[in-house]
């Protein structure tokens, strides 16, 4: 088998970050979201990968995630020129894709499952394609699935106002080469694109083998700041460890699981794991409470975070209120407040200055 990594997009919905990089390379735990989904993919013991990127971040997803080496995989970047549908994608792969059956996962999502079930069934059930589900509070913001008893799919829809289940499509999908041959017939949809949803329901109406299987773990799209902040937290509640390599000075005090990188300087701070923060960051005089994760050269002076995400290169200085709940581009840099309201939640996008007065 084969995967297929969709790593495009615009990322409208994680504005203002996305402005300036990937949405797939935003971190979650310090490690951008993407890399979760290769590792995932070369755990089921797959490694020949497809990326598609767009033309406007594709150098970066590049640049950060290279030729698949550090995974034990080969990557081959493909290029979507514009945010066609999931299905275009599938079409512009076609080349690198051949007549080998392939996983396609979308590159914000993260489950808990390990794909090797669900690859198992796909092979062994030799269906056309196995698609993935999860129920949901909110089923009108995705692909929806009406299934019966057996899990055979009887009918999906994308976005529907009024779904026939709360069942939703996870995107992460098993397709066998068949699936090609439906997506060069298809017809754009209502919002002009090609949609995977469409193409699996065409292989339902010609009644080819096409099942569903529910996911029994966690789901997240991170595609919006607060589903973000729960794979964070998700994350940082699973694999956080202790191991401090870092320097932290005698009048601090860390409790639980924190994680500190090479190079950071941990001055007269608490910190209340679980907690991840990168190399070469310097930290003094803050308290920085469970869910939060700070990335490389990172600085923090005076102050009080919590249930955050802080991006490379920040500089958070003199904030005498409470952060909660926010996500801080790179580079971005906050200023001393003269008031002090109890608490401020931020979505802050790379390079922004932003002075509280
Ligand atoms: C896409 C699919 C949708 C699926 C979702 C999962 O939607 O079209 O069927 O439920 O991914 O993340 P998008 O996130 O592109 O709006």
């Amino acid at each position: 088998m084969k995967a297929l990594i969709l790593s495009g997009g615009k990322g409208t919905r994680l504005r203002p970050l996305t402005y300036t990089g990937a949405k797939q390379l935003v971190p979650v735990c310090n490690k951008p979201i993407l890399w979760y989904g290769i590792e995932a993919i070369v755990a089921a013991g797959i490694t020949d990968i497809g990326i598609v990127v767009s033309p406007e971040t594709g150098e970066e997803v590049k640049g950060k995630t290279g030729d698949g080496e550090r995974f034990g995989a080969r990557i081959t970047y493909l290029v979507q020129d514009q945010p066609a549908g999931l299905a275009h994608a599938v079409k512009i792969a076609q080349p690198f894709l051949g007549d080998v059956p392939f996983v396609m996962y979308l590159g914000d999502n993260l489950i808990q499952d390990s794909l090797h079930r669900f690859c198992h069934t796909f092979k062994s059930r030799q269906l056309e394609a196995l698609t993935l589900l999860k129920s949901v509070p909110n089923p009108k913001a995705f692909g929806v699935a009406e299934v019966d008893a057996s899990g055979k799919i009887l009918r999906l829809v994308e976005k529907p106002e009024l779904p026939p289940s709360d069942l939703a499509l996870v995107g992460v999908y098993f397709f066998s080469p068949i699936i090609h041959e439906v997506i060069a017939d298809l017809k754009p949809s209502e919002r002009g694109e090609l949609e995977i949803t469409d193409a699996i329901q065409t292989l339902i109406d010609l009644q080819k083998a096409v099942e569903a299987q529910q996911l029994e773990g966690w789901w997240l799209d991170t595609g919006k700041k607060d589903d973000l902040l729960e794979a964070n937290r998700i994350i940082l509640d699973a694999y956080t460890n202790c191991s401090v390599s870092g320097d932290v000075d005698t009048q601090s005090r860390v409790i639980g699981r924190v994680d500190v990188g090479v190079g950071t300087r941990i001055i007269n701070c608490t910190i209340r794991g679980p907690v991840i923060i990168g190399d070469n960051c310097h930290l003094e005089n803050c308290f920085i409470g469970p869910y939060s994760s700070i990335a490389d050269n990172v600085t923090l002076v005076d102050m009080d975070l919590e249930h955050s995400v802080i991006l490379q290169g920040a500089r958070l200085e003199n904030i005498h209120h409470r952060i909660v709940d926010s996500l801080i581009g790179q580079k971005a840099s906050l200023k001393p407040a003269s008031y002090r309201p109890k608490a401020v939640r931020l979505m802050i996008g790379d390079d922004c200055q932003i002075e509280l007065v």
